[in-house]
C-alpha cells in the first residue's frame, strides 16, 4: 500500500497486528518520520490507562515518531497540533469536527478520534486512533464512527493521503508559528463558552471555559477568577 502525499523523510509501515502502535514506536528503534498503520491493535492504549477498541478495519490507529526541531520543553505541545491535524483532515473529508480540548475530536458532541502523545528516548509519539466504521461501543461510551455520521467507508490509504501532509505541517508549527496553529484549535474548540467539570493533578475545579491561552492551556472563569489548567486528566462537560 502507498500514500501519494508522504511527507519528505517519512515512510509509512504496514502492519497487520500489533499491540500498540504507540508502543511499537516507544521500543523499536526506528527513524524519526516512521509511521506505523495497524489493522489490528490488540492492547491499543488511550489516555488515563483506558483501552482503545480497535477491531479490523474499523478503527485507524496510527502512530508517528516525530524528533521536532523545537526545544523538547515544547514537544508537548504536539498533541494540540495532532488534534488540528485529524480535525482539518475530517474537514477535508467533509465533516464538522471540532477539537475537544486536550486531545479528543469531536462530531456533533460524540468522540469520533482520540490522540495520545508519549515521549521516548526517540522522539515524541504521537498516536492517533479514529472511529471509521464502527456501529456500537461499549456501555457508557459516547462516541461516534464516521460510517454512523453518512453512512461512508474510508480507506486507510484515503484517510492517511488527507492527514500525513496536515500532521506533517502541524508538526512544525509547536515553535515560532504556536499562535497560528492555536487560532485553529481555537476556532474548532467545542469546549468554548460551556461549564466543564475538570480533574487535574492539583484538584477538582468547575467553571466556564473561556478559551485556550498563548500557552495551549484551557482558561476557566471561576467565582475566584480565571485559572489557567495546562494538563487535565479528565474534562467532562455540565
Ligand atoms: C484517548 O482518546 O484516550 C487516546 C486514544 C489514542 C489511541 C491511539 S490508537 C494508535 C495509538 N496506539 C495506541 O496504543 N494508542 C494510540
Amino acid at each position: 500500500m502507498s500514500i501519494d502525499s508522504t511527507p519528505e523523510g517519512w515512510s509509512v509501515l504496514w502492519l497487520e497486528e500489533v499491540d500498540s502502535t504507540n508502543d511499537f514506536l516507544r521500543l523499536g528503534g526506528h527513524p524519526p518520520g516512521t509511521v506505523v498503520v495497524a489493522k489490528r491493535q490488540i492492547r491499543g492504549r488511550g489516555r488515563r490507562d483506558n483501552r482503545w477498541q480497535s477491531e479490523e478495519g474499523q478503527s485507524r490507529t496510527l502512530s508517528v515518531l516525530l524528533r521536532p526541531d523545537a526545544p523538547v520543553s515544547l514537544w508537548p505541545r504536539l498533541s494540540l497540533a495532532a488534534g488540528l491535524a485529524t480535525a482539518e483532515a475530517l474537514e477535508a473529508m467533509g465533516y464538522q469536527p471540532g477539537v475537544k480540548w486536550p486531545n479528543d475530536i469531536w462530531i456533533r458532541g460524540r468522540k469520533v478520534a482520540g490522540i495520545l502523545v508519549e515521549s521516548s528516548d526517540e522522539g515524541a509519539v504521537v498516536g492517533i486512533g479514529m472511529n471509521l466504521s464502527m456501529r456500537e461501543f461499549g456501555p457508557g461510551i459516547e462516541a461516534t464512527s464516521l460510517l454512523l455520521e453518512d453512512g461512508r467507508s474510508w480507506s486507510p490509504e484515503e484517510v492517511l493521503e488527507l492527514l500525513l501532509p496536515r500532521l506533517a505541517a502541524a508538526t512544525f508549527r509547536i515553535g515560532p508559528d504556536f499562535e497560528e496553529l492555536l487560532e485553529g484549535v481555537r476556532q474548532r474548540c467545542v469546549l468554548a463558552g460551556h461549564h466543564v467539570h475538570l480533574r487535574t493533578s492539583r484538584g477538582e475545579l468547575t467553571g466556564r471555559v473561556s478559551q485556550i491561552g498563548s500557552k495551549g492551556e484551557l482558561m476557566i472563569e471561576t467565582p475566584d477568577g480565571i485559572v489557567p489548567v495546562i494538563q487535565a486528566e479528565e474534562v467532562r462537560v455540565i
